[in-house]
C-alpha cells in the first residue's frame, strides 16, 4: 500500500549539509557514539592504550589502525549480542608516533608496531538497552586480532604454485599475515571475506634514477618476474613517497631476498570469526589484484558468485562462480562444505560495451538518454582450465591483471565496492575517480567510463537475470559531483533535491533495498561521508547525505544492521593531510588530542519508527 511505498522510496531524514567540521555530524533525530577506537583492548591481556609507550606486543592485542570494512555477525538467538569484524587497512605513522621523521628513519620497534596495527579485529559487542546503540562487551572469549604476522594458509588451485614458494615456505602453502585489507564481504555461511588492496608499497626494491625521480629497478630480476612486478607496481625504492621500509624489520619484504613474497599478497582472505583459533585462508581461486572487496550472492542453482573490484586506475571488475553448491541449514558438516566453496570454480572479468556511438559530453547525455549497454563476463579460468592463451591456471590466478589484459576486458575508473542488492537483484559498482582518463597516452572515455579526467567518480547499475549469468545489461546510476555541475547525473532525479557527492567508494543496502554509499577523497572541498538513495520508485536517485566524518577522514564500511536500527561506519584516518603530525594533528577527533580511527554506531532517537532512514 501507500505506506509501504513511502517506506521503500522514502528516506525521511533531513540531509546533513556540506561542512568541514572536525566531528561526526548526523541528521536531527539521530545520535552516535564511538563503538571501538584505535588502541582499545581487544584480546585478553591487552594493556591500556598509551600512545607514548606503544609496542608491537601491545598493539597485537589492541584494536588496529585505519578501520575500513565493517560487518556484524549476530549471535544465533540473541539479537542483543554480536561479533563485529573490522579491517585495519594501513597505518599513518606521522599521526601514530611522536617525532616521526619518515619511514627511512623508523625504528624496528615502530615498524613492528605498524605491522601489528594492520590486519583485522573481531570484537564482541552488545546492544545498549533497547536502542540501536552498541558498545564493546566485557567478555573477550571471541575477540581476536589478525595482523601482518598471523600464520595463514593458501587454498585453491594456485596453492603450492612455484610462484608462491619462498625460502621460509618451500611448499608455497603457508603465507604469513595480511596487509592493506580494504573492503570485504560477509558470506551466507557466516565468515568474512577481506580484500588485500595496495600491498605493493610494503616491499623494498632497488631504485633507478630516471630524470631526477627514483623509480623501481627490476633489472636484476628474471624478465617474467619483472613483468609481473611492473604490472602491479610492486616495490618502492627507499626514500620514495610510498616506501614503507618493512624490509628493515622483516626480510620477507626485501624483494631481492624473497622475490616471490609479493605474490603472497593481493588475495581475498576468508576468516571464520566464530573460531578464534582458525587459520585465515588466502583464496587463490579468486585471483590476485589490488582487491577492494569481495561480496557474495547465491545463484538460482545454488552456486556462489563473488563480485570483486581491482582498485587502481584503468583496472577491472571480476566475478567468481563456485563449482559446488551452497548448503543451507548450518551444522558443522554444512559449514565445512561451504567454507571450501570458494576453492574451486570459474573466474571471469567484465567487459562493458556501450550502445551509443556518440557519447555526448556528460552534461548532454547520449542520444538514447543513458550511458548504458550490454556486458559480458569473459572467462579466465573455467572447469579448472585456463582460457587465457599462453598462461597456466596458476599464472592466471597469480598474475590476474595480465590475464585480463589479454582477453579484452574493460578498463574502469578505479573499481571499488561491487555488490548485489538483495531486494531488486541488481549489482552496483562504485568507480571512485580517475583523473587520468583521457589524458595524454591514457585510455579515453567509453560509455561505461564516460568522463574525461573523472574527478568525482560514478556508480554503475548492472542487471543480471541471475548471479550465475554470463551476460548482463548495465547503465550508469550516478555521475557524482556538485549537482549544479551539468556533468552530473543522479539516475534521472531532479537535481535540486540531491546532496553533492564525490568519490563513492564503499556501498551497502538497507533492508528496504535503498543504496548506501560512503565516500573517500571528496574533491568538492568538504568532508567525506555517508549517503543514501532509493533505487526504485518516484524517488529513485534522490541521494541524501546521512552523515559527515571529521577532518581528513574517509568514511568506510557503511553497514545498516539486519533489523534496520543501527548504522555502522568506520572513520578512517581522521587528521590525515599535508603537514598533519602527532604533535600537531589536523583533527583531534574523537576525544581531543590524538586522532583515533574508530568505528561508530548511529541510531535513531526521535519517536516513531526506530529504523535508520525510515
Ligand atoms: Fe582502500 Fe579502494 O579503497
Ligand atoms: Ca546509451
Ligand atoms: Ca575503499
Amino acid at each position: 500500500g501507500a505506506a509501504a511505498a513511502t517506506r521503500a522510496g522514502g528516506l525521511t531524514f533531513s540531509p546533513v549539509g556540506v561542512n568541514t567540521l572536525d566531528t561526526l555530524v548526523v541528521p536531527n533525530g539521530y545520535d552516535w557514539s564511538v563503538l571501538v577506537a584505535w588502541g582499545d583492548p581487544v584480546e585478553e591481556g591487552a594493556p591500556h592504550f598509551d600512545p607514548e609507550r606503544q609496542s608491537p606486543q601491545a598493539q597485537a592485542k589492541q584494536f588496529g589502525y585505519n578501520c575500513d570494512y565493517v560487518t556484524v555477525f549476530a549471535f544465533p538467538g540473541d539479537p542483543d549480542r554480536a561479533l563485529l569484524w573490522v579491517n585495519h587497512e594501513y597505518t599513518n605513522e606521522e599521526l601514530m608516533f611522536p617525532g616521526w621523521e619518515g619511514a627511512a628513519s623508523a625504528t624496528v620497534r615502530q615498524i613492528r608496531t605498524s605491522m601489528a596495527a594492520h590486519g583485522g579485529s573481531v570484537v564482541e559487542i552488545e546492544r545498549v538497552g533497547r536502542t540501536g546503540e552498541w558498545r564493546r562487551a566485557k567478555g573477550r572469549r571471541w575477540n581476536r586480532r589478525i595482523t601482518a604476522m598471523t600464520p595463514m594458509a593458501f587454498t585453491g588451485p594456485a596453492a603450492g604454485s612455484p610462484l608462491l614458494r619462498t625460502s621460509e615456505d618451500r611448499r608455497g602453502l603457508h603465507p604469513v599475515g595480511m596487509i592493506n585489507n580494504c573492503a570485504g564481504g560477509h558470506t551466507p555461511w557466516e565468515t568474512v571475506l577481506t580484500g588485500e588492496e595496495n600491498f605493493n608499497g610494503y616491499f623494498t626494491v632497488p631504485g633507478l634514477d630516471q630524470d631526477g625521480e627514483l623509480v623501481p629497478d627490476y633489472s636484476s630480476f628474471p624478465p617474467d618476474l619483472a613483468e609481473g612486478y611492473a604490472r602491479y607496481g610492486v616495490g618502492a625504492p627507499t626514500g620514495t613517497e610510498f616506501a614503507r621500509e618493512w624490509a628493515r624489520a622483516d626480510r620477507r619484504f626485501d624483494m631481492t631476498q624473497e622475490p616471490n613474497e609479493p605474490h603472497r599478497f593481493g588475495w581475498v582472505v576468508q576468516i571464520d570469526p566464530w573460531d578464534p583459533t582458525s587459520t585465515p585462508r588466502k583464496l587463490t581461486a579468486l585471483g590476485r589484484c589490488k582487491h577492494e572487496g569481495a561480496t557474495t550472492a547465491i545463484t538460482r542453482d545454488g552456486r556462489v558468485a563473488v563480485y570483486m573490484g581491482d582498485d587502481e586506475r584503468f583496472e577491472y571488475t571480476y566475478k567468481f562462480i563456485s563449482k559446488g553448491r551452497f548448503r543451507a541449514g548450518g551444522g558443522a558438516a554444512a559449514r565445512r562444505h561451504n567454507m571450501a566453496l570458494l576453492d574451486e570454480g570459474d573466474l571471469y572479468v567484465a567487459r562493458y560495451d556501450g550502445d551509443s556511438p556518440d557519447l555526448g559530453d556528460a552534461g548532454d547525455l547520449p542520444e538514447d538518454g543513458l550511458y548504458d549497454g550490454r556486458g559480458r563476463w569473459v572467462p579466465l579460468v573455467v572447469d579448472g582450465e585456463s582460457r587465457v592463451p599462453g598462461m597456466s591456471v596458476d599464472e592466471v590466478l597469480v598474475l590476474t591483471r595480465t590475464a585480463a589484459d589479454r582477453v579484452g576486458a574493460t578498463r574502469m575508473d578505479r573499481p571499488e565496492d561491487m555488490e548485489r542488492n538483495p531486494v531488486n537483484g541488481k549489482v552496483y559498482v562504485n568507480l571512485t575517480n580517475n583523473t587520468q582518463r583521457g589524458t595524454e597516452g591514457r585510455p579515453g572515455p567509453d560509455e561505461a567510463n564516460p568522463r574525461p579526467v573523472n574527478r568525482h567518480g560514478h556508480t554503475i547499475e548492472i542487471t543480471e537475470r541471475d548471479p550465475g549469468a554470463l551476460g548482463f545489461r548495465w547503465q550508469i546510476f550516478l555521475l557524482a559531483g556538485d549537482p549544479a555541475d551539468p556533468q552530473t547525473y543522479f539516475a534521472g532525479a531532479d537535481k535540486s533535491r540531491v546532496s553533492p557527492i564525490s568519490c563513492p567508494d564503499n556501498l551497502t543496502f538497507d533492508p528496504a533495498g535503498n543504496l548506501w554509499l560512503a565516500t573517500d577523497g571528496n574533491a568538492l572541498g568538504a568532508n567525506d561521508g555517508m549517503f543514501a538513495a532509493p533505487v526504485s520508485g518516484p524517488d529513485r536517485g534522490v541521494l541524501k547525505q546521512f552523515l559527515t566524518v571529521p577532518v581528513g577522514a574517509e568514511c568506510c564500511g557503511p553497514l545498516i544492521t539486519a533489523d534496520g536500527r543501527t548504522a555502522l561506519c568506520a572513520v578512517q584516518h581522521p587528521g590525515e593531510g599535508d603537514g598533519s603530525t602527532y604533535a600537531s594533528p589536523m583533527s583531534t577527533w574523537p576525544y581531543g588530542g590524538l586522532p583515533r580511527p574508530s568505528v561508530v554506531s548511529v541510531w535513531r532517537t526521535a519517536p516513531g519508527d526506530p529504523r535508520i532512514g525510515a
